[in-house]
């Protein structure tokens, strides 16, 4: 009698897990998304070259991923980098559905992102409030940056909706802790009407 009850709870647990990943995946995503987000064109003003390395800091469900990696080609790579280990098993699974061998997850510390090698490009999305002392993570992250390596960074300038009030972050504070880390600021796209998305180059 204890196993069968042990199977289904151990059943119910792993759809609990897997309905968790969908949920935190709406919330990241929401509805008609790619509306606003416009990530074909966000991609596009990043001007990658087939073959380059690039790091989706907070990939999150990989809304940004799976672009990147089809931007960079079979012949470059993309590290999907996250605290959540859920959300990484779920890229992992889309990424072999879609046949794009050149992504792969990383598991993130919140103070280091733990890239397997440099990159030409950091990129994150929505990520930059969750970064705690955000000066020091970013000084340290040059360590993972090629020579002529990008931090590019899009982020909410006002809070996304009512249940989500701290997802956001001034362009004058990005810009000034991203100076105080080492870098300038190369680049300012105004094409996304609620997110700044700014690149940097180390100083
Ligand atoms: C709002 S979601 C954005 C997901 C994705 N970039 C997008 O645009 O859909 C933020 C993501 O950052 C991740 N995250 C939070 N702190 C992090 C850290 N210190 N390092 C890496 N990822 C982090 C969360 O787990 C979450 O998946």
């Amino acid at each position: 009698m204890r196993r069968p009850v042990a199977a289904v709870a151990l059943l119910s647990l792993a759809s609990l897990a897997v309905a968790c990943t969908q949920l935190k995946r709406c919330a990241y995503e929401g509805w008609g998304r790619d509306e606003w987000q416009q990530p074909e064109r966000v991609v596009g003003a990043l001007g990658l070259e087939p073959g380059a390395r690039v790091a989706d800091l907070g990939s999150g469900g990989g809304y940004f991923t799976f672009r990147l990696a089809r931007a960079v080609g079979p012949t470059g790579r993309v590290y999907a980098a996250d605290v959540d280990e859920d959300l990484n098993a779920y890229v992992r699974e889309r990424a072999e559905e879609e046949g794009l061998t050149n992504v792969e997850t990383v598991l993130a510390e919140y103070a280091d992102p733990k890239l397997p090698e440099a990159v030409d490009l950091v990129f994150t999305c929505d990520t930059y409030h969750h970064l705690e002392d955000r000066t020091p993570y970013f000084a340290g992250l040059k360590r993972y940056l090629r020579p002529k390596g990008r931090v590019a960074i899009i982020e909410f300038a006002e809070a996304p909706s009512w249940y989500l009030p701290d997802h956001a972050t001034s362009g004058e504070t990005i810009r000034s802790e991203m100076e105080a880390a080492g870098y300038r600021l190369v680049q300012a796209h105004d094409f996304l009407a609620r997110q700044h998305f700014l690149v940097f180059a180390v100083d």
